[in-house]
């Protein structure tokens, strides 16, 4: 089967699926704990979340509300690519939409995390904007893939982590995790068909995972933010590795694929680049055990 009949298949997967997974943000807030601010100002200890857990959702949040940035970047970089990709893209910004809306809403009608200041930093990270990563097509999806899995991890993670404190918000972030994962699988096989038609491309794959981060460096304290997250919120470095970078390096077959000598030295780049990372997170079990 030619690339553009592969995504098309791929897309009409994500279709098929998506429509099984739908969810609506109204069905899943929990309303009754709704009160008005302008009668019952915020105040700290009103929230069902410790301060980190509060502060690992805004950070989700946060990520998410980049939406309109995310959909032109993506926009641009395929306008000469596939119909499929083109078509996905609308359904995935359609997605996407619901996530940074439940999140701002949940975060308001459940009074974790003071409401004025959240309004602020919204308004700081959209003005910021933000510039999506990689010079191709390809290596956007490259990386999309890698961003699409880690919130996926990251939110599922959250929801164990949140489960005992506040069911509601564990529901919500489950149901975002699923169509993370949707997205993740459609990037994942749309990636692999790319390496499949031209293994060369291996090359890009090589140069773009050892520069990826969560995109969220324009907002405030990004450092602190991540480095509670990984303490509090269930995804860190040693995530990142077991349950992002690995299982993909095994879906696009990195290590044992053929290609063009060209690319071995890429190649062996990328798994120095994974040792490296490997003895971070080992050396931090050692000190936590
Ligand atoms: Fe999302
Ligand atoms: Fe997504």
């Amino acid at each position: 089967m030619n690339l553009s009949a592969t995504l098309d298949d791929l897309y009409q997967r994500h279709l098929t699926s998506t429509t099984r997974a739908q969810w609506d943000y109204h069905d899943l807030l929990p309303w009754e704990r709704g009160r008005n601010f302008q009668t019952e100002a915020w105040a700290l200890g009103q929230g069902s979340l410790t301060p980190a857990l509060t502060i690992a959702v805004e950070t989700a949040l946060l990520t998410e509300i980049n939406l309109p940035w995310f959909t032109a970047g993506l926009k641009e970089m395929f306008a000469s690519g596939p119909l499929a990709l083109k078509a996905f893209i609308k359904t995935w910004t359609a997605e996407e939409d619901q996530h940074s809306r439940i999140l701002d809403v949940y975060l308001s009608l459940s009074r974790n995390g003071d409401p004025v200041r959240r309004a602020q930093l919204r308004k700081h990270v959209l003005t910021e904007g933000y510039e999506i990563e990689g010079q191709s097509g390809f290596a956007v999806m490259v990386y999309t893939t890698l961003q699409e899995l880690a919130t996926r991890v990251f939110y599922q993670n959250l929801a164990n982590a949140v489960n005992d404190l506040d069911r509601a918000l564990s529901r919500i972030l489950r149901a975002m995790a699923k169509d993370e994962t949707l997205h993740f699988a459609f990037y994942r096989d749309a990636v692999k068909a790319y390496l499949d038609d031209d293994p060369g491309r291996l090359e890009t794959v090589c140069e773009i995972i050892p520069r990826f981060r969560m995109p969220g460096a324009t907002m405030p304290d990004f450092a602190a933010r991540m480095r509670l997250i990984a303490e509090n919120g269930g995804y860190g470095a040693e995530e990142y590795l077991t349950e992002v970078l690995d299982p993909l390096l095994r879906a696009w077959d990195v290590w044992d694929r053929d290609v063009p000598a060209r690319v071995g030295d890429s190649r062996r780049a990328l798994e120095i680049y994974r040792t490296r990372l490997d003895r971070i997170v080992r050396r931090r079990q050692g000190k936590e055990a």
